[in-house]
């Protein structure tokens, strides 16, 4: 059976799954009930230096029937009293001594930084995390992103940390930057124990076109804010990805952006995370979500056979590559299961108008199944992708299996094209009709039958 225990940069915890600081664990209240349902640890709610939120403070994107598809938010750290966070700090460690708590901190002098890392410390906090990422209020007044965007500040914070700091520090990065493995090298040279990522992605969600104001509104006004939720998980996996594969970094990675599910999860974790934090689907649905994620988490575990989280930390980075080492010899083509088509025809529309005219009709009115024109097949995947039936259609490979050329191989064969009109240029498949076919109402190859 999968064991879900974690040390992440020396920090223990039950399991891999914890609470990002934000709204879900702004008290001593939310953490104890979280850790009774099942999460394994909880970063605070940032402490730091004084703060007054605005009202309102959230915004969505409801894609069709899905709601908070992406959210975004323009609050600030904690507006409670430090005192009282402290010592809700020590009531939940004494009751949830194996569970890890971690003090997220924001504050701006070195002083500042030596007495609440200390007070942190004191209040039995497990871990220290410095948020480096807040996009909106705090970074005017700079900090948050503020520093998060300025290598050699944060490494400067990080070492002011590092003289004080006895338990592990992890550094909150900001992906509010073109590249991120910058910060995470300035927060490696200042010494920190472990880097999360990645905090929210400044955004506008949305405007009121009747009274011309983005979302959220305050007294009819709005600020740009900080995005996250399930929208931005491909980005913070990209990142992860980024800082986990450089070498001059090497630190413990705690995922965060979009976690919702198990899948997510382990998602993450094959690009390198060692944990994973969760905000945004706690927000929309409550801490239970926990009971679903560890059980599929076990169980894909044992349906893979590793035994510790350990073992399926990085699995698929040896698997992503810069473009120019993929084989340019691999070809795949749509093929197209007639027995689970329901005639909807979108893949021809969508191929037809947005990809290689690759798709063709029967001229037979009752019969509604498309069909691919191999020739024309570029094996982009977009028909497969709005299919709305699965695995109705599939890529089928093509190629003898026998060959293997990267673009890189044929840079350094001198076999790459050279001008605009080279014949070597384009791509193994590339069939386009005639201009004036476009007003055909039928092409040959589009229709048969
Ligand atoms: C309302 C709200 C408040 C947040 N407050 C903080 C905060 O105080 N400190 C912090 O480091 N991150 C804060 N975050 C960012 C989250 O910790 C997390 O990095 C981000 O939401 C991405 O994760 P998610 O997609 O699971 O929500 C906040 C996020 C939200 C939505
Ligand atoms: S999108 Fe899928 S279901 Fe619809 S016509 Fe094409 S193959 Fe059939
Ligand atoms: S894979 Fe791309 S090119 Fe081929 S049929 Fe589908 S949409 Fe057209």
């Amino acid at each position: 059976m999968a064991n879900l225990f974690t040390n992440f940069a020396g920090i223990k915890s039950p399991n891999p799954f914890w609470l990002a600081s934000a709204p879900p664990t702004n008290s001593g209240y939310q953490i104890m009930k979280a850790f009774d349902t099942g999460w394994g640890g909880a970063v605070w709610k940032t402490l730091g230096v004084p703060v007054v939120n605005v009202s309102s403070r959230y915004g969505s994107v409801n894609y069709r029937d899905t709601r908070m598809m992406g959210f975004n938010n323009i609050e600030l750290i904690t507006d409670r009293p430090l005192a009282d966070n402290l010592r809700e700090i020590e009531e939940v460690k004494k009751r949830f001594p194996d569970h890890a708590v971690i003090a997220s901190l924001m504050v701006e002098s070195r002083a500042e930084w030596h007495q609440i890392v200390k007070d942190a410390e004191n209040a039995g906090s497990d871990g220290i995390e410095l948020n480096f990422g807040c996009p909106h209020g705090m970074c005017e007044r700079g900090m948050g992103s503020a520093v998060g965007q300025e290598p050699k500040i944060l490494k400067m914070i990080v070492e002011w940390v590092m003289e004080v700091a006895t338990i592990p520090v992890i550094v909150k990065l900001t992906p509010n930057i073109s590249d991120i493995t910058r910060p995470a090298l300035a927060a490696k040279e200042g010494g920190a124990n472990a880097v999360s990522l990645i905090n929210t992605i400044q955004s506008i969600v949305g405007v009121d076109i009747d009274n011309f104001v983005p979302y959220p509104i305050v007294d009819g006004k709005s600020t740009n804010g900080g995005y996250c939720g399930p929208a931005v998980k491909p980005i913070a996996l990209n990142m992860t990805k980024n800082v986990a594969q450089h070498p001059g970094v090497q630190l413990p990675i705690s995922g965060i952006g979009g976690v919702e599910t198990w899948r997510d999860a382990v998602e993450f974790m094959l690009l390198g995370a060692s944990n994973v934090q969760v905000c945004t689907a706690v927000m929309h649905y409550g801490f239970g979500i926990i009971r679903e994620m560890k059980r599929g988490l076990e169980d894909y575990m044992d349906q893979k056979g590793f035994a510790t989280i350990d073992e399926m930390v990085g699995k698929a980075l040896p698997n992503v590559m810069h473009w120019e080492d993929l084989n340019l010899k691999y070809k795949v083509v749509a093929d197209i299961n007639e027995d689970k088509c329901i005639g909807c025809q979108l893949c021809y529309t969508a191929c037809e108008d947005g990809a290689h005219q690759a798709i063709g009709l029967s001229s037979d009115p009752l019969n509604r199944t498309p069909f691919i024109i191999e020739e024309n097949c570029v094996g982009c995947n977009l028909c497969s992708l709005v299919c709305p039936v699965e695995n109705c259609i599939t890529m089928k490979r093509k190629d003898d299996q026998t060959q293997h050329l990267t673009w890189k191989e044929r840079t350094a064969a001198n076999n790459v094209p050279t001008t605009f009109n080279d014949p070597l240029a384009g791509g193994l498949h590339h069939w386009v009709p005639e201009p004036m076919d476009a007003f055909k109402t039928k092409t040959p190859k589009h229709y048969k039958g």
